[in-house]
Parts: C-alpha cells; structure tokens; sequence
C-alpha cells in the first residue's frame, strides 16, 4: 500500500499565502505545497524562498510554483487571492472587497473545475464567508469539504485580548468569535470559559479582580486587531498563516477537533444556505459535525443581525 504524501495547492502568492505556506512547512502539516498565482513570477520567488527555508525546518517539504494542472491530485486547495481591505482609500470593512474578489474568482474558479481537484478546499478570500459560499455554490461542491478559516482567527484575536485583561494565558481560555470574519462577528460571553468555569461567573465571584473587566471593549480590541495590522504594515500574515496551519493540522490529522470555520449551514441555528462561522468537528472528510451552541437572546439576536448581513453581501456576489 502507497503512503500517501499530503499535497496542498496554494492560490494567490501574497502574503497570505506564502505566510500560511510557511506556518505549514514549519509545522510539517505537506510534503508538497504549490503555489499559483496570476503573477507567475512572484508565485516561483515565493515558492522557491519557502523551498531554501525547508533545509533548515525539522520535516521535509517541497514547494513549487505551478498551474491549475498540478492541483488535480492535491488533498487540500487554499485560496487566497483577491486585494486585502485598502485602508488607505478608506474602506474599513472587508465586504468592501466583495466586487474586486469576485472579479478574481471568475477567472479562479472554472480553472478549479478544470483541474480535477477534488479534495477539501479552505478559502481565505476577504470577504471569507460570503466567499467561502460563492465557491460553494459555483463549483456546487460538497458543502462539507468546503470552509473558510473564518472567524478562528478572531476568536485568536479574542483569546488574546481576554488573556491580556484577566493575566490567563490564552490557550486556557476558550472563546469564539462567532458568524462573520467581519464587522458583524460577536463573542458569546455566555459561553466563554476558563478552566472550564464560566467567565461570567468568575467576574461575579471576584469583583475586586475582575469587576472592571468591560466585556464590550475586549470584543472591540478583538474585531478591530485586524485594521490595526492592516494600518501598521499594509497586511496581516502571522495570524491568518496560524490559523490555516491549526485548521489544515485538524483535517490532515484526522483530529476532530473543534474549530470556529464558516460552513454552510443546513438547518443549524435555524438557517440554510448562509455560510456562518460556528464552532465545527474537523477531521479527514473536513466539516464533519457543526456544534450547535446554546446562544441567549441577545447573542442569537447578534447571530441573526450578522446572518442577514451576509445572506445580503452573498446576494450582492451573484449580482442578485
Ligand atoms: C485579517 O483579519 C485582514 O482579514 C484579514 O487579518
């Protein structure tokens, strides 16, 4: 029996692609990463660089830039092409790149079909959800073996800015960042836990040190993490290259573990044909179990606010 070497083609060479390429090489989660991009050039330079830094890197990896062709036996396709947010001519949200992505992907998408490729795809596209779904949707691709890394990344974000609050670390934190890689995300305080014990509940417990937590302002700090990279050096890279290699390592590994990814959702929270980031079972098949949480009013109100938004941004991408 052949063992299988784990293949991933990458789509789009920017900073997000090559940064999670190498948060994947560095991990040793591929023995094998193409790379394509519009700009074949960049795309080999990128590769090429990721190849040098594999002889010092403790697994074996190859990487390469090549076309639609070479994806056709790969496990896993990345997309991460399309403009990231410009701040500079003022857009402070990431639908606002809805058009210029979607112009890409008409291009992108036939040559995905083309290829062969059948195995599980992650978009990274901004905007993620209602790109995640676009390609859904155009390639009417299995919805369980399409995602999008979502809202894994704000709720890092998340995680991060409460450790900074409380003085926990932040892996013995658990919180979402719930719906949307986006503006209209929200964090479930109800459910946030450290050590398993409720948040809420340890604030009530301990005034004195956790009184003056403003729950508001953490989910601020989080959402707005984003555009603050963005203004600070023109893109975000380390987070996001994290986040791909956390989801990859779950699908590859067969782990099943729990992760914040946009799925199309199928009945679950009371909506269909929305892709939405909730907390998902990842193993080898991809989306293999959406977890349905238990959201108070108010944060189902958020959710549903959020949902509407997108099913509206997701009308928009098909010129509805
Ligand atoms: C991020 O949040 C800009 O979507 C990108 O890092």
């Amino acid at each position: 029996m052949a063992i299988n070497r784990r293949k991933i083609g990458i789509i789009g060479a920017g900073h997000v692609g090559s940064h999670g390429g190498y948060a994947l090489i560095s991990q040793g989660l591929a023995e094998e990463i193409v790379y394509i991009d519009i700009d074949e050039k960049k795309a080999a330079a990128q590769a090429l660089d990721l190849y040098d830094s594999s002889t010092y890197l403790s697994h074996h990896a190859t990487v390469r830039a090549g076309n639609y062709s070479d994806i056709k036996d790969a496990d896993i396709l990345i997309v991460a092409a399309g403009p990231l947010p410009d701040m500079a001519a003022g857009q402070n949200d990431r639908q606002q790149t809805l058009g210029a992505t979607v112009e890409i992907l008409k291009d992108i998408v036939p040559k995905i079909k083309a290829s062969g490729f059948d195995g599980i795809i992650i978009n990274i596209s901004n905007p993620a959800d209602v790109v995640a779904h676009y390609i859904q949707e155009k390639l009417n691709w299995n919805p369980r073996r399409i995602l999008s890394t979502s809202t894994t990344l704000d709720s890092a974000r998340v995680r991060r800015a409460i450790a900074e609050a409380t003085g926990y670390d932040q892996k013995s934190i658990n919180a979402y960042a719930l719906s949307e890689h986006g503006e209209t995300q929200f964090v479930p305080w109800s459910l946030v836990t450290v050590a398993g014990k409720p948040l809420l509940e340890l604030i009530k417990e301990q005034p004195e040190r956790f009184g003056k937590l403003n729950l508001d302002e953490i989910a601020q700090t989080a959402k707005k993490a984003g555009w603050i990279i963005l203004g600070g050096k023109g893109s975000t890279e380390f987070g996001i290259g994290a986040s791909i290699a956390n989801v990859v390592q779950a699908i590859f590994c067969d782990e099943n573990r729990i992760l914040p990814v946009s799925t199309l959702l199928q009945g679950e929270y009371g909506y269909t044909d929305v892709f939405a980031s909730v907390p998902c079972r990842l193993n080898n098949e991809g989306v293999a179990e959406v977890i349905e949480l238990k959201l108070t009013e108010g944060e189902k109100a958020k959710f549903d606010a959020s949902v509407k938004s997108m099913s509206e941004n997701y009308k928009r991408a098909l010129g509805i």
